[in-house]
């Protein structure tokens, strides 16, 4: 068997791995997938221009998100639904996070309860909300993620709808009778909040104390008013291809933000993260961490919490080599000056 040394190989891997319907709700998108592929494709847009002969001994790759220490810039985007990859699921996944030293944010659509989820791991946790149109499921979660020990609440924006995954549909899949969202009963309709506006972060203010996070901002005008609700941090995304289709890919969507927010609050991004010198262009571009999705989905399905540890572990080395053969002995040093865009 060969020595896996990139994330693409634990792509094959699961794909070769998990029946044909998980794999398939995994890496669809929606629409024509514009948006799924050109998150990955708009990373090879931007070259880095290294600089030689400066001494970089070690490469230190901690950071601070929300203040919270992280041994790397790479954090594990909230996922639903992982029963389908792996009968541990996301106690696997978050054990593996925190086993890499690094931060795992639970989806609301988790099949696994979010208390399960803070017992299985020992490192930090954030949780992910929507906005359900009963109220009442919304605020309960966030008090419980509070009791659990979750440092923030992550607010996803992109969804007043789930988006159609039509590759999913045509074949019409359905999941296994097993796989059921594990923080609510089967009677709790969790249809979300199409009408929701901005008033969402002044009624979540009147819950809870802990940081709020805007997930799904692609302009410039978003940030900006994301700002203005209070958020202390905007995560840069399109949910990796899966809501609007033809939505800008994140990478370009990036720039805008940064300069909107002005360091205001801190931005992070996910979507097409697939190597460690993407992490570095996405940290050039002035993200302060990113967030990977697939990728530690994929380290899931092939080796559980060993694999999902290994994805990130792959990702540290790979960025660590961008580091040292940049000129960059800390991730301070990765600035604008570095990135071209052709
Ligand atoms: C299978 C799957 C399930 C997802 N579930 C959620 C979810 O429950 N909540 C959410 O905010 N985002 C969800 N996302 C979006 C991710 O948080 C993230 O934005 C996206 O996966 C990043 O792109 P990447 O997969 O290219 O890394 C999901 C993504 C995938 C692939």
């Amino acid at each position: 068997m060969e020595t896996i040394v990139q994330v693409s190989q634990y792509e094959e891997l699961a794909r070769s791995r998990v029946d044909e319907a998980a794999w398939c709700y995994i890496a669809s998108g929606t629409g024509r997938e514009q948006t799924l592929r050109g998150n990955v494709a708009a990373f090879e847009q931007f070259w880095l221009r290294p600089r030689v002969l400066v001494p970089t001994a070690g490469c230190d790759m901690g950071t601070t998100v929300l203040g919270t220490p992280i041994s790397l810039p790479v954090m594990a985007a909230p996922t639903g639904f992982q029963k389908l990859l792996h009968p541990a699921g996301e106690a696997a996944s978050a054990r593996g996070t925190g086993l890499a030293q690094t931060l795992y944010v639970a989806s609301s659509s988790a099949t696994t309860s979010l208390e399960e989820i803070a017992s299985a791991t020992s490192g930090p946790l954030w949780f992910q909300l929507y906005m359900y149109k009963e109220r009442v499921l919304s605020e309960q979660l966030v008090r419980r993620a509070e009791q659990a020990g979750y440092r923030a609440i992550v607010v996803t924006l992109d969804t007043p709808y789930y988006g159609r995954k039509e590759r999913f549909a045509r074949k019409n899949y359905s999941f296994p009778e097993h796989i059921a969202k594990a923080n609510f009963s089967a009677e709790q309709d969790d249809t979300v909040d199409s009408e929701m506006g901005w008033d969402i972060f002044d009624w979540l203010r009147t819950i809870t104390d802990l940081p709020l996070l805007a997930k799904g901002i692609l302009t410039a005008e978003d940030a900006e008013l994301a700002v203005q609700h209070g958020v202390a941090g905007i995560i840069v995304s399109n949910h990796g291809g899966r809501q609007l289709d033809a939505a800008l890919p994140s990478v370009l969507a990036l720039p805008e933000v940064v300069l909107a927010v002005q360091g205001r609050v801190e931005v992070y991004l996910d979507g097409g993260i697939r190597s460690g010198t993407d992490v570095f262009k996405a940290l050039a571009l002035g993200a302060r961490a990113v967030l990977v999705g697939r990728p530690m989905l994929w380290g899931l399905a092939v080796a559980g919490a060993q694999g999902v540890t290994h994805v990130f572990d792959i990702l540290r080395e790979e960025l660590q080599y961008a580091m040292a053969l940049s000129g960059c002995p800390a991730l301070s040093a990765i600035t604008p000056s570095l990135i071209k865009h052709q």
